[in-house]
């Protein structure tokens, strides 16, 4: 199906974006396009794939529509997964409105535009806030209360507009907490292992905000990337799906998993809470494993010695 095929990763150049692109490096794809404006992805993330003669980098926003319109020219699938995270949706909810919810608006009318043939966004469980009943299914209500889970709504519901009237194809996928290579210490829920990690190096114990029971569903970034794919290929249209292990990992559970990979005997030390948005969240994964073929095959320990190991091969050698 990607047999000869020009890709458009848009996002590319951020966290799950660049591995999206370094797994179609290894499809049949005539052409991978990344446009990123590059606020938090880095050239760094792509130095494997651009030795790939089928790479292109394209700096520049999904604000410009007249951009987009040329980039998505003689496209066939879009990945969209450019978007402000949450943090900055609090801090600058004007400017998370016009990347998340107009540009990604502009994505999908220059989609339909183009005619390309399908579409795979970037959605999050933060559509669904709180659990209202566990594990989220997809059907669970949006008991979202934060402005990123807004904006994520916002596309998903644009996309499905624009199926019902123009016959847009896409699947939208709902990613849990995702980690791994190429994390930065900024992400929501995931940022306690680079600072786990970087207390470690410092000799400093671990620190845990609250008691370390909020738990959430920590999956590895080369299974989100690889459901991306899946969902593309997949005869699945005009649905949505959650990208997951299944699995609930408390903060203290993690720290205990970064303190035996570390081969640390420092103890962690708690402080009071800080701001959580979401306290406990683990999504059924049934849904992407029968319709996409997706289930996520990286288990955690394992995962996390990447993200130990990625680490040292950024510092060089010692
Ligand atoms: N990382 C997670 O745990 C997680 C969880 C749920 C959902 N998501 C969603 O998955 C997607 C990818 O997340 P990520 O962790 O890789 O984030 P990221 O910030 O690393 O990647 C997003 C990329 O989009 C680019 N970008 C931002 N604004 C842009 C604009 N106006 N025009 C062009 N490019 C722009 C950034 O430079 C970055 O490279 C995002 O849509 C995010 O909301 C991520």
């Amino acid at each position: 199906m990607l047999e000869g095929k020009r890709v458009l990763v848009i996002g590319g150049a951020g966290f799950v974006g660049s591995h999206v692109v370094d797994q179609l490096t290894a499809e049949p794809v005539s052409e991978i396009l990344v446009l990123d404006d590059f606020v938090r992805g880095t050239r760094r993330n792509l130095s494997d794939a651009a030795r790939d003669g089928r790479v292109r980098i394209v700096e520049g926003t999904i604000r410009d529509t007249d951009l987009l319109r040329r980039v998505m020219g003689g496209v066939d699938y879009v990945f969209h997964l450019a978007a402000l995270w949450l943090h900055e949706c609090v801090e600058h909810p004007r400017a998370a409105l016009e990347v998340n919810v107009v540009g990604t608006y502009n994505v999908v009318e220059a989609a339909h535009q183009a005619g390309v043939e399908k579409v795979v966004y970037s959605s999050s469980a933060s559509v669904y806030g709180d659990a209202v009943f566990t594990p989220m299914t997809e059907d669970h209500p949006f008991n979202n209360r934060t402005f990123y889970g807004a904006t994520k709504i916002a596309g998903e519901q644009f996309l499905r507009a624009f199926h019902e009237q123009h016959g847009l194809q896409y699947v939208g996928l709902r990613y849990m907490n995702i980690y791994g290579p190429r994390m930065d210490d900024r992400g929501a829920y995931v940022s306690v292992i680079m600072k786990v990690l970087d207390r470690l190096e410092r000799g400093q114990p671990p620190v845990i905000h609250g008691d370390g029971t909020q738990s959430y569903d920590f999956i590895h970034v080369e299974d989100v990337a690889r459901a991306n794919i899946l969902a593309l290929e997949s005869e699945a249209t005009d649905d949505f799906f959650n990208v997951g292990t299944g699995i609930k990992t408390s903060i203290n559970e993690l720290t205990e998993l970064l303190l035996r990979i570390t081969g640390s005997d420092l103890r962690p030390a708690y402080r009071p809470n800080e701001q959580m948005f979401v306290t406990h969240r683990v999504g059924g994964t049934e849904k992407a494993d029968r319709m996409l073929g997706f289930r996520a095959r990286t288990p955690l320990e394992e995962g996390l010695r990447s993200v130990v190991d990625w680490r040292q091969d950024q510092q060089g050698p010692s």
